[in-house]
């Protein structure tokens, strides 16, 4: 067991965190995740309506007893779901963990603490990570360069980005971006986080609810194999390699591009057909870097206690043998 102050904050078995994902945070993913002893997330906007997300959250209650959250993304829109009734959900149906995202959750913070929520917030900048432990986040979540979604517009690497925050932050920090197995979990806690968080690695497994072609994609890609779109609107987005983002990255490379031109090759529900009909250029999809470190599609449970256990070996082992007494002179 890897023991850390997320694991005890969250009452977890293991510093593991499955991210919010659009159309594949679902029951079945969330409820295998608790079920392994890591904590996933449901992504709160997948449902269509607040209602819907109330059931979901029954859905998933069927089928794990463990602690799990809800995922709220709260990204500038013309016309923006409806959020406060989305909190009002998460709070009411009894959940205790969430992840906000995308934004200052400032709005949201107050109701949350009131109900006994505790937050992470995800966030891709130190600045942004410290802002949240100022208003009362309970952990953050930072995302590197490397992730799959929206990266931030500093391009900082994991590397870097982690052990920046460690040193400025006191509450729990999870690390995110670019990490798929023992060896990122290891490095992540050698960096000063208390955790991981994943998105592409959870995206193919057996229990994630999208097309088996992306998941055979997600294993032929190479950490090559991601685009950065809406560089040019200042709202990158990393996403796979494929005709559409290409296209887009072309239309944006142009140097005048509005969002109004790439419009209908970014639409959420086209990225949603890649995921249910499995045609990989249906849309645009979010992966990451990681894609290079995935080579199988496993079950959640194998795929955390293969990492848990290769990361204990590591520590214990590796890591440990190459730490020499001096020799007495
Ligand atoms: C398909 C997909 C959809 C995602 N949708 C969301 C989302 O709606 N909200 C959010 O906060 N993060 C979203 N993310 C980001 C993940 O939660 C996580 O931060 C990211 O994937 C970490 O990088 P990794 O993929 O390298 O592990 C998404 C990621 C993927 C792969």
């Amino acid at each position: 067991m890897i023991r850390t102050r997320f694991t005890e904050m969250f009452g977890v078995d293991h510093p593991i965190v499955q991210g919010g994902m659009m159309w594949v945070g679902r029951a079945e993913l969330v409820a295998a995740t608790a079920n392994s002893g890591a904590l996933g997330f449901l992504t709160g906007l997948t449902q269509p309506t607040p209602e819907d997300l109330v059931k979901e959250i029954a859905r998933t209650r069927d089928l794990t007893d463990k602690p799990f959250g809800v995922n709220l993304t709260i990204l500038p829109s013309i016309t923006p779901p409806p959020y406060a009734e989305y909190r009002q959900a998460i709070i009411e149906s009894g959940i205790k963990i969430v992840e906000t995202a995308g934004s200052n959750p400032i709005d949201h913070l107050p109701h949350f603490k009131d109900a006994g929520v505790k937050v992470i917030h995800k966030c891709t900048a130190v600045r942004h990570a410290v802002k949240a432990e100022r208003l009362g986040v309970d952990a953050v979540s930072i995302d590197g360069f490397e992730c799959a979604g929206h990266p931030g517009e500093d391009d900082i690497p994991g590397l870097i980005l982690i052990p920046a925050a460690t040193q400025q932050l006191t509450i729990p920090v999870i690390a995110s971006g670019g990490i798929a197995d023992s060896r990122g979990l290891v490095a992540a806690l050698a960096l000063g986080a208390d955790g991981v968080n994943m998105g592409t690695r959870f995206m193919c497994t057996v229990e994630s609810p999208v097309a088996q072609s992306v998941k055979e994609q997600i294993v032929a890609n190479t950490e090559r194999d991601t685009k950065l779109i809406f560089r040019t609107l200042h709202n990158t987005a990393r996403v796979a390699a494929n005709a559409i983002s290409a296209e887009v990255v072309d239309i944006e490379a142009r140097g005048d591009a509005q969002f109004s031109d790439i419009q209908h090759l970014v639409a959420g529900a086209r990225g949603r057909k890649v995921f249910e009909d499995g045609d990989l250029d249906a849309g645009i999809w979010s992966a990451g870097q990681s894609q290079g470190l995935i080579n199988d599609i496993p079950t959640v449970a194998d795929m955390i206690d293969r990492m848990v256990s290769e990361a204990e070996h590591l520590i214990t082992s590796r890591l440990s043998g190459f730490v020499t007494a001096v020799s007495a002179a």
